[in-house]
């Protein structure tokens, strides 16, 4: 039978009343006489990041009869578990155990290289589910929006995790190296993992999951400095304790903070709360404590630095004299208005232009929307959404990143990811959803067969997850990263 017309035989059998905006009462009655979708609910989930999975593994754990599939548009699992955690991170890339278990469950299954919106849309998703959930995460970087952006030289933050981490679509980024300095502005923990791994001795990331490629580039790197820089001031740094503690300790580099930024802090950090206290005594002492012995003179002999430059917002790329690449980045030099992580950034008028070869920008990552279908508000670049219920479509609901734009760690993303899924499971116990038998995976495997798409399921990936590991076993890493989709769908015969 030709796919579409079993698909439009189901949904045939499917009630003719579809459920209005969620929890209007006139309907509640009616919808509470069908059990069907209670006792054995169809539910999807759109990526197969952190979000993706604590959301599946709730459902699963707190309804004994839901089934629950996940699509993904890589043909590998677990978002920027893989692609964005640092390889010099491993012991948090330990998640992918308890996701591993999940997608094991019989009631859980895993379908990679499925693009939703592109191979498969939210509508049809929707038909042959009960509730959909879109956790597809932030996949854009933020831009500056300066001129000169555009050059050869300029790269995302974003682009360079996604090159060194093996993101398909980065893999021949290929950064020029070739240069003394490099400027990194934003001063987030995503430009600290970059600043890391521009300055770490390559012989210490060889026995990570780096891929060969960026391992490579980064044995020829020239880069001596990096300078992080911030439109606010030490008090507003977006990073933690623990990876500031690491570039401080980073083996080869030194620090290169300017006490004159410190001055007073002293006497402000008293008021902060205790995390952000503990940060500032920790950035305050390294920019005007004495090192002891040891370390002074572990910091004379090193080869390359590190900075942190404070009240300084990017204005302009600066071009070489051909204006063929970036050869500087002209900051404007702003002031604080109001106090603590409240305060605002104003421009003073002065500018200053730092020489670099290579400008990273890390700035924030951005969701996009996925689908025309699905409500999105570009200013936040989230879904709106109440509580992950999303606004005004019953049935559909996010997590993660898409839900509450792209800040927090694995720990916050699936502690709203659980709230995402009590919500949806509340909605079916009430009788929200929609009701009858829904076809699930079975429509949606024919029509992506129709399409000509090849899903990889959790045993193709676990095939490719050997693979790697194996290639890894003969270098002596953890893994090597298999980068080419093209290359992963050969080696599954399909
Ligand atoms: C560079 C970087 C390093 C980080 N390091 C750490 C760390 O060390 N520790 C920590 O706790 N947190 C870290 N984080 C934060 C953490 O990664 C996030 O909190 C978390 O990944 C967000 O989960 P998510 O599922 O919302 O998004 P993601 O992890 O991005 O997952 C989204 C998934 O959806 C898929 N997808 C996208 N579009 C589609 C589509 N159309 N169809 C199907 N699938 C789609 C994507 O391929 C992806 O697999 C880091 C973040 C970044 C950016
Ligand atoms: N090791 C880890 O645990 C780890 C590693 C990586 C990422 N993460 C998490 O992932 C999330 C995302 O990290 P992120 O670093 O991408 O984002 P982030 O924490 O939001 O930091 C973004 C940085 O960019 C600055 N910025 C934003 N817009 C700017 C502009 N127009 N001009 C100049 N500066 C601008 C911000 O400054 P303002 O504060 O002034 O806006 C901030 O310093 C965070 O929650 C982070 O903790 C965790």
């Amino acid at each position: 039978m030709a796919p579409r017309f079993w698909f439009w035989c189901h949904r045939s059998a499917w009630p003719r009343i579809r459920p209005p905006l969620a929890r209007h009462t006139p309907t509640l009655r009616f919808y509470q006489q069908f059990s069907t979708q209670e006792k054995a609910p169809q539910i999807c989930v759109v990526g197969s990041g952190p979000a993706g999975f604590y959301t599946a593994q709730h459902l699963l754990k707190h309804h004994p009869q839901a089934q629950v599939d996940i699509y993904e548009k890589q043909p590998v699992p677990f978002g920027l578990v893989r692609f964005g955690v640092a390889p010099d991170h491993p012991e948090v890339k330990n998640v992918v155990h308890t996701f591993t278990q999940t997608a094991r469950s019989d009631r859980c299954a895993f379908w990679g290289n499925v693009s939703v919106g592109r191979d498969v849309t939210v509508p049809e998703l929707q038909e042959a589910y009960h509730a959909v959930v879109l956790s597809y995460g932030a996949e854009d970087h933020r831009a500056l929006g300066v001129p000169g952006e555009e050059l050869p030289g300029v790269l995302s933050a974003r682009a360079f995790v996604g090159w060194y981490n093996g993101l398909p679509e980065n893999r021949e980024l290929m950064p020029d190296l070739n240069c003394d300095t490099a400027v990194i502005l934003g001063q987030g923990n995503v430009a600290l993992d970059v600043a890391r791994i521009l300055l770490t001795p390559p012989e210490h990331l060889e026995k990570t999951d780096i891929t060969e490629a960026a391992l490579g580039v980064l044995r020829q790197s020239q880069v001596k400095t990096v300078w992080i820089v911030g439109r606010r001031g030490p008090l507003q740094v977006a990073f933690t304790i623990k990876e500031l503690r690491e570039m401080i300790q980073l083996p080869g580099t030194r620090p290169l903070l300017d006490p004159k930024d410190f001055l007073g802090l002293q006497d402000s950090i008293k008021e902060v709360p205790r995390p952000r206290r503990r940060l500032s005594e920790l950035l305050l002492r390294t920019a005007v404590g004495q090192p002891h012995a040891e370390e002074a003179a572990r910091r004379a002999l090193a080869a390359r630095a590190w900075g942190l430059r404070f009240c300084r917002s990017p204005q302009q790329v600066l071009p070489t004299p051909d204006g063929r690449r970036a050869a500087g980045i002209r900051l404007a030099i702003t002031r604080l208005e109001d106090v603590g992580e409240a305060a605002r950034a104003v421009p003073t008028g002065d500018t200053e232009d730092l020489p670099c070869g290579l400008v990273l920008s890390s700035v924030g990552y951005k969701s996009r929307s996925i689908d025309p279908s699905v409500p999105f508000d570009p200013k936040l670049g989230i879904i709106p959404n109440t509580e992950g219920r999303v606004v005004e479509v019953p049935g559909l609901y996010c997590s993660g990143w898409v839900k509450r734009g792209p800040v927090g760690v694995i720990a916050t993303t699936m502690t709203d990811s659980f709230l995402t899924s009590q919500q949806l499971l509340q909605d079916l116990k009430a009788g929200l959803l929609p009701s009858g038998p829904r076809p699930g995976s079975a429509a949606i495997q024919a029509l992506l067969r129709s399409r000509g798409v090849r899903p990889v399921s959790f045993s193709d990936w676990e095939k490719l997850d050997a693979e790697e590991v194996s290639r890894g076993r003969r270098a002596g890493k953890p893994r090597e990263k298999l980068v080419d989709p093209q290359e992963m769908l050969r080696l599954l015969g399909g």
